[in-house]
């Protein structure tokens, strides 16, 4: 049977040259806080990386702090920052972070922090009034994602950091970037973000790696503490191997950068133009990230579909359909206002630069069957 990996967002398989990097580097055992010749090696080895990703970034190699991964960074951003900073004011989000945001708030809220989720419109986008009505108050820290997991939408970050800086200059700004990160031109340092998350999974690496990028490093104290490892501000002997696979698939990406968002453009218009006469519903806004599809299919339920594929060898995800406990619904989905059926119908396809043309036909193939079986079934019809 074929397998059509359309969970890119989830995670993405490690690119032949990741493989081959890490490969490469098993055998380099040192402990890169040794000072012997060994200890070097597997120091400059993880230099070399922060370099990559630093360039991909369009940041100085300084100003990244390794870390676990996408959640850690976020963590770290979040409380390392509030940790630090003597001040206490509001923090403001969106009502559609990712849990790895949106649970530290919920933990910094019964702490007694004031935090201020702001709304979204239909299409997943932070409501600018809103923002300028919580900057009214003194503000601590503003969190908002670059791109939404469950539906690829692009917050408009410059309006948004404009906004902020104008009204309160001071104001610490955190993005999490992980599904921006080779989806999209994300430069935080351009941007003007103070503090910025990324995950190397999400872009052909390992999981189990990621980075903070921090304009200053003084803004943070540690979640971790120990051997002072990462300029004192991410404690633990390094995870070597899951570092350099991650700056290798940040050289990739940097040299393929524009190949790959055209190549992932077209298999969106593709899917999309494949979607053309069935009864479905394109949820993500139209200048999404191209890497991610939400897509109703009004009827149908999201985790039955979703299987169904899986048996045909396509595998997605729910993304936003109903989720967690019986009949809730995603807190993305809800946001957007979606209504029950929209939202429990709705499926996540997402791409990435390995995936091909024939792939996605053959998907679609197996989407018109199932929907077809699954119809026929439930006694409707599937236009
Ligand atoms: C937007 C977003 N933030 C954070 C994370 C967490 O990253 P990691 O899996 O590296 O912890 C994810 C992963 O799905 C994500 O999509």
């Amino acid at each position: 049977m074929e397998q059509i990996y359309l969970d890119n967002a989830a995670t993405t398989p490690l690119s032949p040259q990741v493989i081959a990097a890490i490969t490469a580097a098993m055998t380099l055992y040192a402990n890169p806080s040794s000072l012997h010749g060994l200890g070097l090696e597997a120091e400059k080895m993880v230099d070399a990386a922060r370099e990559n990703v630093a360039r991909l970034l369009g940041v100085s190699p300084a100003s990244l702090i390794f870390t676990s991964g996408g959640t850690e960074a976020n963590n770290l951003a979040i409380k390392g920052f509030l940790a630090r900073s003597r001040q206490r004011g509001r923090l403001v989000t969106s009502a559609i972070e990712h849990p790895s945001v949106l649970e530290v708030f919920k933990d910094l809220e019964q702490q007694g922090w004031e935090v201020l989720r702001l709304p979204v419109d239909a299409q997943g986008k932070v409501l600018l009034p809103a923002l300028e009505e919580a900057l009214a108050q003194p503000v601590q820290l503003v969190s908002i994602m670059a791109v939404n997991n469950e539906t690829g939408t692009v917050q408009p970050l410059r309006e948004i950091v404009s906004s902020i800086r104008a009204r309160q200059p001071q104001v610490c700004i955190h993005v999490d970037a992980v599904q921006a990160l080779g989806k999209i031109p994300f430069h935080p340092a351009e941007l003007g973000v103070n503090l910025a998350s990324v995950s190397a999974h999400k872009i052909h690496g390992p999981k189990g790696a990621g980075a903070l990028y921090a304009d200053r490093r003084d803004l943070l104290l540690p979640l971790l503490w120990g051997g002072g490892q990462e300029g004192g501000l991410r404690s633990g002997t390094e995870n070597v191997l899951g570092i350099i696979g991650f700056g290798r698939a940040a050289l990739e990406l940097a040299k393929n950068l524009d190949a790959n968002l055209t190549h992932v453009g077209k298999l969106r218009s593709r899917f999309l133009n494949g979607l053309q006469g069935l009864s479905c519903k394109v949820i993500s806004p139209a200048d999404g990230a191209p890497h991610i599809l939400a897509v109703s299919f009004p009827g149908f339920r999201g985790e039955v579909l979703l299987q169904a594929l899986s048996a045909h060898g396509v595998y997605v995800s729910t993304g936003a359909a109903c989720s967690g406990k019986k009949g809730q619904l995603s807190h993305v989905a809800e946001a957007m206002g979606l209504d029950r059926e929209t939202a429990g119908g709705l499926l996540r396809f997402s791409f990435s630069a390995l995936n091909t043309e024939a792939e996605i036909e053959y998907a679609l193939h197996k989407i018109r069957q199932v929907l077809q079986e699954l119809a026929f079934v439930q006694g409707r019809s599937t236009r």
